[in-house]
């Protein structure tokens, strides 16, 4: 090191925040993440690829409180308990370690998510409150350490940390090493004009979170290994098409990766099964719109909601199209949005 550069400073030297607030977008996945090999650590079994929306940010300020005996989290105006509260407490446990400080914090997180909207809001938040409480404790992390950090959170966090399109690295070697490898990146893309319609057709709550049946589908199912090595090679495809900015080749890929992801959960002891009579009747109408020459794809998570890439001048038809198949369902429109980043609110 030159002697007149700045020698930096050991973590519990830098001077912190103390308050800071930060805003995330969801993102979902073209290329799927499903399956831990560190549930500890949160290190995936398989890469991932994912689009950031440009709807629905969370934003999350986190203020430290040196008198406070505990955490307080407010989610949504309303007290966090039980297992989100321990989701949070856990992960600024992981923050002050690393700031070498045990000073508690108040975290306020407000999600524009419609009530149930079916959209993980899991990934905006870890991301949002990465970004805020890094920077509170004072972390100066850059955006790569910052996506391994949400990871810790909620894996697909840590792609919502970048915007656009985005890859998650599973990592590799040592469990050390894939900790240090398991980040997120963006992806270089073509000429690309996309959207996601997402058509809600159950807002209710989950009947198994994604962490339960991601392991049980790992553990129990035959069809496991056969789709996740061949989310490799759809992973590579996926790349020169975005590349190439070729939607339908995008569609293709990230539609059979999907239904190949539900069919390791239906294939599992017993089946996991996310996707309902609805969710049929909107993938019915996706292939009847590309029977008109529309070019829309399906991808499903870990519930009945399906979101359809098509492009951008086709999204309204779309949206109409997929309204009309399930008319008490509701139906947003998304494009690529931007990645996490500290909000001006604490005078930035
Ligand atoms: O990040 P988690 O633990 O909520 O898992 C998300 C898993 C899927 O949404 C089903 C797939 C993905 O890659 O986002």
């Amino acid at each position: 090191m030159r002697a007149d550069l700045p020698t930096p400073l050991a973590a519990r030297e830098r001077p912190t925040a103390r308050r800071a607030t930060a805003v995330a977008h969801p993102n979902i996945a073209l290329i799927k993440y499903w399956g831990k090999r560190d549930e500890h650590l949160v290190l995936p079994r398989v890469d991932s690829l994912s689009m950031t929306l440009d709807v629905f940010p969370t934003t999350t300020s986190v203020r430290l409180a040196p008198e406070a005996g505990q955490d307080v989290v407010t989610l949504d105006g309303r007290a966090a308990d039980g297992e989100a509260l321990r989701r949070v407490v856990d992960f600024l446990d992981l923050v002050r370690a690393r700031a070498g400080t045990t000073h508690r914090a108040v975290v306020d997180s407000e999600n524009t998510v419609p009530t149930g909207a079916g959209l993980a809001s899991s990934a905006s938040g870890f991301a949002a409150l990465a970004v805020a409480a890094a920077a509170a404790y004072g972390l100066g992390l850059d955006a790569t350490a910052l996506s391994r950090l949400a990871r810790r959170g909620s894996g697909s966090a840590s792609r919502s940390v970048f915007g656009g399109f985005v890859v998650w690295h599973a990592g590799s070697g040592t469990p050390q090493e894939a900790d240090l490898g398991s980040c997120a990146e963006p992806v270089p893309t073509g000429a690309l004009d996309p959207a996601l319609v997402v058509a809600v057709v159950d807002a209710g709550p989950k009947p198994v979170s994604s962490r339960t049946a991601m392991r049980h589908t790992v553990d129990t199912s035959p069809l496991y290994e056969p789709w996740a090595s061949s989310s490799k090679a759809d992973l590579a495809e996926m790349r020169t098409a975005l590349l190439a900015g070729d939607i339908e080749a995008v569609g293709q890929i990230a539609e059979r990766n999907a239904l190949g992801m539900h069919a390791t959960m239906l294939a599992a002891r017993p089946a996991v099964r996310y996707l309902a009579p609805a969710t049929l009747t909107v993938l019915d109408s996706v292939l009847e719109l590309r029977r008109d020459g529309v070019p829309a794809y399906a991808t499903m998570d870990a519930g009945p909601n399906v979101k359809v890439l098509c492009r951008r001048a086709d999204a309204a038809r779309v949206a109409e199209a997929v309204q009309a198949a399930v008319p008490a369902g509701t139906v947003h429109i998304a494009g690529p949005g931007p990645g996490a980043r500290l909000s001006d609110e604490d005078g930035r």
